[in-house]
């Protein structure tokens, strides 16, 4: 049975903390909470779910927001109509970013912020992650685009920060022959 996940708000201190390196194995507890992040944001992401259980569609996840300062991060990207790619990554590592800066242009948005917040986050086009997977093995994402917005939005949530930090008050947005906007 599918149960929604409680997720913090940002004035929660939690999302304010630098949360700290796993260790394996993994708890059960922990386990457990990957899987529901892993529904919770697919289920998100299909318009008769996000009907049925009342979810805002989001893409990630980092354990502060469930009130555990451990890194880990799940992303669930959609490919293709309903079709989607599952990442986990407990204690990831931005191992190389590209040059280029992005930027989405509806800006973003994060489960734990709860109203809209105007301006374009300037983040890595192009980033390699690295990390290990439930069952301690390394592992290395590399990520593009979307994707690559995602991964730098959830591991920012590891070290306290949240998206909105990263626009610059005095210069909210971007014009397209400053940053690419995607
Ligand atoms: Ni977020």
């Amino acid at each position: 049975m599918f149960k929604k996940l409680d997720i913090l708000d940002e004035k929660d201190p939690h999302l304010r903390k630098k949360s700290t390196e796993v260790t394996f194995p993994l708890s059960k507890e922990d386990k457990k909470l990957i899987q529901r992040a892993i529904d919770h944001l697919t289920y998100s992401q299909i318009e008769e779910y996000e009907k049925k259980y009342d979810l805002r569609p989001g893409m990630g996840l980092a354990f502060p927001q469930l009130g555990l300062n451990k890194r880990i991060i799940v992303i669930v990207h959609e490919i293709d109509d309903e079709t989607f790619d599952n990442y986990v990554v407990i204690n990831p590592k931005i191992i190389s970013e590209s040059e280029e800066i992005i930027a989405a242009e509806v800006g973003e948005g994060c489960l734990s912020v709860n109203r809209e917040v105007e301006g374009h986050v300037p983040r890595h086009a192009r980033v390699t992650i690295e990390g290990y997977d439930e069952e301690g093995n390394k592992i290395r994402v590399r990520a593009r685009e979307e994707l690559s917005i995602a991964f730098q939005h959830e591991i920012d949530h590891l070290d306290g920060i949240l998206f909105y930090d990263r626009i610059d008050p005095k210069k909210p947005f971007y014009r397209e022959d400053e940053i690419r906007l995607i």
